[in-house]
């Protein structure tokens, strides 16, 4: 039996693709490059923005055309009971948000459109304990922690995902004592929120562990549990690789204990993705974003003034319902101010089921939001 494996959206999903691989061999299965060949299609899929939903069910729709009208190119895979059928499994985002519904409304919406689709299987039925087949060479991708509780007002990442569940430290640290074993020199810590980072399982017994899940801080709009980030940071940094990239961070637990440990330890990448989607305060309130732009450029200041060779990239949405034109400039002058080495542009796309999407009515026309994606394009990634 063959299987082909689609990868759609975030560097989670491809993780979490190196453990679908690993679970598809370990039942026998051989992996081939073309889905043509392969007897079932696994579609990792995406839902972040509805472009990004309707890549999946292009796919699904094109591999059920090809099944049930097999042109003469299929002759190679006849047997004896006639042409073989391939089948379909989808797992990611779409799968998690189907299967986290209650109500079972949703689930059962998909399996009414996608006959075709055999099973929706979400993640968390294949173990994070299982080693997975790793993509790359020098660069092991290690997920620290699973879904996002921090409900962005536009965000459909925690319905898909669930909540923000950390992996204990002590099981990340053998995962990449093992990476290193095998000759990896490059790890990057993975988490939608990476840097709320909560060790479950206390590793050491320090003064800091002891604050877990008992003290909060306040730190740029938000309350938050203390985060043991850094902590697991400077255990990685401390060992024999050349460079530690994490992503994604979020301004409000950027700690200062976390910049220190950046400055202290030259592996840790100084190329920081630090998302801040928009620049005017107002939007930033409607998004649940927390902070406002003064709080996010002093924020960039005070890592540049302690790192000084860090350089910056970022996520923007564009178009956000209430982004009027003053609001856009607002971003426009958070850029030039933070000057980023890239920016990920996002065109807003209301997602049912969050909270923007039930409040507010998505009224930027799509060519004004074209325009505003180039002025930032050329701003930022064009230089
Ligand atoms: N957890 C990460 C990544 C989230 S998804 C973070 O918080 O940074 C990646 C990016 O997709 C987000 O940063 C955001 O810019 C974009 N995005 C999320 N929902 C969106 C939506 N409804 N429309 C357009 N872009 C969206
Ligand atoms: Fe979505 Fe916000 Fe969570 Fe990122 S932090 S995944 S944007 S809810
Ligand atoms: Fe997409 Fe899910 Fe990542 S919706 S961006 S694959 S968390």
């Amino acid at each position: 039996m063959k299987f082909f494996i689609k990868t759609f959206g975030c560097i989670q999903n491809t993780a979490d693709s190196e453990r679908i691989k690993a679970f598809y061999w370990n039942k026998g299965y051989k992996e081939v490059d073309n889905w043509r060949e392969a007897d079932l299609v696994v579609i990792n899929t995406c839902i972040i923005r509805e472009s990004a939903e309707n890549r999946v069910y292009g796919l699904i729709n094109e591999i059920d055309k090809w099944n049930r009208n097999p042109p003469a190119l299929r002759a190679p895979s006849l047997d004896k009971e006639g042409l073989k059928k391939i089948s379909i499994v989808v797992t990611g985002c779409l799968a998690g948000l189907a299967n986290k519904d209650k109500t079972g409304k949703k689930l059962a919406q998909l399996k009414r459109d996608f006959p075709e689709v055999s099973e929706f299987l979400p993640i968390e039925k294949i173990s994070y304990k299982i080693d997975p087949i790793r993509d790359k060479k020098d660069l092991a991708l290690i997920p620290i922690s699973f879904g996002c509780s921090n409900f962005c007002s536009y965000c459909i990442v925690p319905f898909a995902r669930g909540p923000e569940i950390s992996r204990p430290m002590e099981e990340i640290l053998k995962e990449i004592d093992v990476v290193i074993k095998n000759g990896f020199k490059e790890v990057l810590l993975i988490g939608q929120n990476v840097n709320s980072y909560l060790n479950p399982k206390p590793l050491f017994n320090s003064p800091l562990d002891e604050r877990e899940n008992t003290n909060y801080v306040v730190h740029m709009g938000k309350k938050r549990l203390h985060s043991s980030f850094h902590i697991l940071l400077e255990e990685v940094a401390k060992k024999d690789l050349q460079k530690i990239s994490f992503v994604s961070s979020n301004p409000w637990d950027f700690s200062d204990e976390l910049i220190a440990t950046i400055a202290k330890y030259p592996n840790i990448d100084r190329l920081l993705h630090l998302p801040f989607q928009a620049g005017d305060d107002e939007v930033l309130k409607k998004m649940n974003r927390g902070y406002t732009q003064k709080e996010y450029l002093d924020l960039v200041k005070k890592i540049r003034s302690q790192i000084s060779d860090v350089r910056f990239s970022t996520d923007i949405i564009i178009g956000f319902p209430g982004e009027d034109e003053k609001a856009f400039q607002n971003t426009v002058k958070l850029c030039k101010k933070a000057k980023f080495e890239i920016a990920y542009l996002n065109k807003y796309s209301p997602r049912k089921g969050t909270v923007s999407a039930k409040l507010y009515k998505d009224e930027i026309p799509q060519s004004e939001k074209k325009r505003r994606w180039n002025v930032l394009n050329d701003l930022i990634n064009k230089k």
